[in-house]
């Protein structure tokens, strides 16, 4: 499977994946990373693993459908079969949602459809949940709103903060992001509606 990775910053859930890769985990390569921001250390990650980068900057748009249509001519160009938001720090507008059909895949730090947008540790925190956790979901025009394919729950502590929680979230994230692109490689995904099914 031919995949695209959107970064904006770190890059940790993009190590993850080309970790996996690399293990023999996954039977896919990443065609590209590709970042709004040409300071992201994901990018210096991929060039470490010999990942084409392209950088995708927002300021040469005066829209969003703009960058949009760009965006999608760079992924096909690169033959892109599934798209992987791994912190990419923009909304997506329909230009991408209905280039890529069920191919486009974000990791989100909370259990939603509780705590979708921005800064979702911190609401969980503010909101007084015992547990949260990250959810992979397929991705539509609505902010986090689209069908879920994994999920994994961690508990919160009474002293947590906002980083503490953020890191017990990533390292499930760590491990769900690279299951979940698995699935997709193996062809065990099948959406209906709201649903995804996943073979055995
Ligand atoms: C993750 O917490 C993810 O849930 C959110 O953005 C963060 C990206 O982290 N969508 P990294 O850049 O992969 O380290």
């Amino acid at each position: 499977l031919k995949l695209a990775v959107l970064v904006s910053g770190n890059g940790s859930n993009l190590q993850a994946i080309i970790d996996a890769i690399e293990a023999g985990s996954i039977n896919a390569r990443i065609t590209c990373v590709v970042s709004n921001n040409p300071d992201a250390f994901a990018l210096k990650r991929a060039i470490k693993h010999g990942v084409t980068t392209v950088i995708h900057q927002n300021q040469n748009f005066s829209n969003r459908r703009e960058y949009d249509s760009a965006l999608v001519q760079i992924l096909k160009d690169h033959e892109v079969e599934l798209v992987i938001l791994a912190g990419f720090m923009r909304l997506l507008s329909e230009i991408m949602v209905n280039a890529f059909p069920h191919a486009i895949v974000n990791i989100h730090p909370a259990l939603l459809p509780a705590f979708p947008g921005l800064h979702a540790q911190k609401q969980a925190l503010d909101y007084g949940v015992r547990y949260s956790g990250c959810t992979v979901h397929l991705v539509d025009c609505g902010t986090d709103t689209g069908p879920i394919i994994l999920q994994a729950v961690v508990p919160i502590e009474h002293n947590d903060t906002e980083e503490t929680l953020s890191a017990r979230i990533q390292r499930e994230e760590h491990r769900c992001f690279p299951e979940a692109i698995r699935l997709f490689a193996d062809g065990k995904i099948q959406v209906n509606g709201r649903h995804v099914h996943i073979s055995p």
